[in-house]
């Protein structure tokens, strides 16, 4: 058991993360990932990703939890509309109640790309999440969206992660690919 608070940090991360953060990010990849039941992630980051994200910090936030020089937990997050031009569809596709998708498409929605930590349970998830909405607090957001797989897999961890910290499930986004999500949501404007 990690002591967060001791014996970790959370930084922004630098070129020099990136090893550690696809060493992470490998461990939990749905197709090397043996133990789904920790959570996975689907869709991976690749090294010029990150290069290309570490140099614009004024519109991502790709943040990391460190052990001495050790990455052992990192999240992503950025403006939703960044999320978009990465999926053109996605607002059509979005299926939450009218006045959610309306607050969505107006308001500044900080999205969480990835969250993934080295070492399931180890505390390090919540301390992310709970860097992540301060983040997206600090820079004027109004929320925190996240997309949890529901299908063809369900990330049981992350969906019980995310309503652990406070997020709410809103509705759910499916995409060409056939994959289904459940969508989370995490309020700022009201704490
Ligand atoms: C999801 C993830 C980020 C959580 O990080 P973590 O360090 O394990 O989280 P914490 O130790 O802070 O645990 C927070 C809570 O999450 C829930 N949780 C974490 N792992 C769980 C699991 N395998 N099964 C059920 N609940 C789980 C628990 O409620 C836990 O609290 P508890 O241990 O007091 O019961 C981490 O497990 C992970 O990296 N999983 C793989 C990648 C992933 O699924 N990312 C999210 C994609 S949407």
């Amino acid at each position: 058991m990690i002591e967060p608070a001791t014996s970790s940090q959370v930084l922004e991360a630098t070129p020099d993360d990136i090893r550690g953060i696809l060493d992470v990010q490998n461990s939990v990849l749905h197709t090397n990932n043996k133990e789904l039941d920790r959570g996975f992630l689907w869709y991976p980051l690749d090294t010029e990703e990150l290069e290309e994200i570490i140099a614009h910090p004024e519109s991502h936030a790709l943040m990391v939890a460190k052990e001495g020089k050790n990455v052992i937990g990192y999240f992503l997050g950025y403006d939703l509309d960044e999320w978009q031009k990465h999926k053109p569809d996605w607002f059509e596709a979005l299926d939450v109640p009218a006045d959610l998708k309306e607050k969505i498409k107006s308001q500044k929605v900080f999205y969480c790309r990835h969250i993934a930590t080295a070492n399931q349970r180890s505390g390090i998830g919540s301390v992310l999440s709970q860097s992540l909405q301060k983040v997206a607090k600090d820079r004027g957001y109004n929320m925190v969206l996240a997309e949890v797989m529901r299908k063809p897999i369900e990330n049981v961890a992350s969906i019980v992660h995310h309503l652990k910290q406070g997020c709410r499930e809103v509705g759910s986004i499916s995409y060409s690919d056939g994959t289904e999500w459940g969508v989370f949501i995490h309020d700022l404007k009201s704490e």
